[in-house]
């Protein structure tokens, strides 16, 4: 292979240097900045994190102010941004929406194009915190042709997200404080995760100088696929498949078989091979959420018996295959009348704080190289070119 290593899916390769998370997949460790994600997910909030994964340090309550307020005077989109929206179709899947609507941002700020001017890349990775869960909730309001709610900014961030997703004119939006709450957790835990698929996208797009809003929509097309953040969705219809707790074994025999195409979603993990810390704190939250919403949902059930029918088979223990974050994230968000096709869309506005620090760490690294991986050429030898009546 010449001087370079054949590496497929990149197990063994990193690709770059970074400050920002720390994973030890053996011990089911997380840290944001050497933060653990159980102390981040008790006491912090998902703002404080994203200031925290952009800047390095923890804020001060000042900082924290400004950041907010920063973050609150950004949230709305651009009204002509509003009739891109008109021209999906009405069954447009939001991720579909979402990909395209975020990339048509950098036709709008075309001062955030210079890249290297470090406050305008500040500013651009600001503008997708505060405007990614307008543009999200449009794409659902959208779907189900409601009209779309401008963002309500005396509200904080997961609350006001609730209102533009749900509210209807005239009607005061009746809101468990628990559910804005467990959103904040969720997107705590779905915040960053080093060099993912997604976030490895947005660097190697970044890495040709391209615009911020370029580079993060294609991490968005790059997290849609099911092996990664569209996984949440898959779980969702495949536990809504099995249909019953009787029903479990089987699908965990089918799982075991190669051929059938089927894989247990949200089991497994290129990184974790021990446990997934977010899925530890997930399951939790799952049933206090239920139980504070009142909610009994037998798909809850039928996740808990799949969960314990596949801890305890040697196919996935040999494996190493554990339930990850994204085995019990789709039953909070069903709980919080997020519709299953929106799960990724959810995914997608909590990595957005991800995405948009990894991208302002590669502006700031002096030298950064464009990312171009080789190959293992496999085809054809040289030969001559044979003319068409020849061949
Ligand atoms: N169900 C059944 N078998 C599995 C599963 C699964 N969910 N995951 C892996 N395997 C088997 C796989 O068939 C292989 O078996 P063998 O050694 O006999 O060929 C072995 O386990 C290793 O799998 P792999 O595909 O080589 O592992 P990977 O590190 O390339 O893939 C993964 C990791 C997450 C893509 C994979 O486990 C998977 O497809 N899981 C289901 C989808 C999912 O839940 N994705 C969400 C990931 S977490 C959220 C995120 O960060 O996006």
């Amino acid at each position: 292979t010449g001087h370079f290593t054949y590496d497929p899916g990149f197990v063994a390769t990193a690709s770059t240097k970074s400050a920002i998370t720390y994973i030890d997949g053996d011990q089911g460790i997380l840290l944001y900045r050497g933060y653990p994600i159980e102390q981040l997910a008790q006491h912090s909030t998902f703002l404080e994190v994203a200031y925290l994964l952009m800047n390095g340090e923890l804020p001060t309550q000042g900082q924290l102010e400004s950041f907010e307020h920063e973050v609150t005077h950004h949230t709305m989109m651009h009204e002509s941004l509003k009739y891109f929206f008109r021209g999906f179709h009405y069954d447009a899947h939001p991720m579909a929406m979402l990909c395209g609507a975020v990339a048509s941002l950098s036709a709008f700020y075309h001062d955030d194009l210079d890249i290297n001017d470090p406050d305008q890349r500040r500013l651009s990775a600001i503008r997708m915190i505060a405007k990614m869960p307008t543009i999200a909730a449009a794409a659902y309001r959208y779907s189900i042709g409601w009209p779309f709610r401008y963002p309500r900014n005396n509200l904080e961030y997961c609350t006001r997200f609730l209102h533009m997703m749900f509210e209807v004119p005239s009607e005061p939006l009746q809101l468990s404080p628990v559910a804005a709450k467990a959103l904040d957790l969720l997107f705590i835990l779905h915040a960053d995760h080093e060099q993912n698929a997604s976030t490895s996208t947005v660097r190697l797009v970044g890495s040709t100088g391209a615009n911020p809003y370029a580079s993060v929509a294609a991490g968005i097309a790059a997290l849609w696929g099911p092996a990664h953040g569209g996984a949440n969705e898959a779980v969702l219809k495949m536990l809504a498949e099995i249909g019953d707790v009787k029903n479990v074994g089987k699908a965990v025999e089918r799982a075991k078989d190669r051929n059938s195409g089927f894989r247990l979603m949200g089991f497994g993990h290129r990184v974790y091979k021990n446990f997934d810390p977010r899925a530890t704190i997930i399951r939790e939250m799952t049933h206090k959420v239920l139980a504070d919403l009142n909610i009994s949902d037998p798909l809850l059930d039928i996740a808990l018996e799949l969960e314990q029918a596949a801890l305890k088979d040697p196919y996935f223990i040999e494996r190493k295959l554990y339930p990850n974050v994204d085995f019990y994230s789709g039953i909070i968000y069903k709980a919080l009348r997020i519709p299953t096709e929106m799960f990724t869309v959810m995914f997608a506005i909590a990595r957005t704080a991800g995405w948009v620090s990894h991208w302002l760490e590669q502006h700031e690294t002096p030298d950064a190289k464009i990312g171009r991986p080789r190959q293992v050429y496999t085809g054809a030898a040289r030969r001559d070119y044979v003319p068409l009546a020849k061949r």
